[in-house]
């Protein structure tokens, strides 16, 4: 049986979300005042040619034009913004085990540099 491209990318993704509730974890929030991201991260200038590359790992699920389809858009944000939010997945501040494990095998230098591509983007 041929299944269609589309119906693919709902299927992993349905399965992704699965496991995310098995684990009994759902969308999470977090306390902006509680978490801090060091000055030294901050302060890394991202390659956004280097970001457009990794990106291709996130758009299978992020929209690359911004519209949202139950995952939020991550375009167009301050890549302060964008850091804060990766970092807090990586250092397992903030609950998400597809994003804790997106953020986890980033390096500091490859979140910049994805905030950089991404904050380009409209
Ligand atoms: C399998 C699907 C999937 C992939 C792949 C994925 N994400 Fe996510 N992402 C999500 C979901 C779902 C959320 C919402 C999680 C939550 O509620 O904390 C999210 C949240 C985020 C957020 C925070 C959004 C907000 O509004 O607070 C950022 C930033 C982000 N992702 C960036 C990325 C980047 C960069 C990549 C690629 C390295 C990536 N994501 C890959 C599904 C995905």
């Amino acid at each position: 049986m041929r299944i269609p491209e589309l119906n693919k990318r709902v299927f992993i993704i349905s399965v992704v979300f699965a496991h995310a509730a098995i684990a009994g974890t759902e969308t999470s929030e977090v306390d902006e005042g509680e978490f801090e991201v060091s000055e030294e991260i901050l302060a890394i200038v991202g390659d956004a040619e280097y970001g457009e590359y990794l990106a291709g790992d996130c758009t299978g699920c992020h929209q690359i034009d911004g519209s949202y389809d139950g995952i939020p858009s991550i375009t167009g944000w301050e890549s302060e913004s964008f850091v804060w939010a990766m970092q807090s997945y990586k250092q397992k501040e903030r609950e998400h085990p597809v994003m804790q494990m997106m953020a986890g095998r980033l390096s500091d230098e490859e979140i910049a540099a994805l905030a950089a591509y991404f904050e380009k983007l409209e």
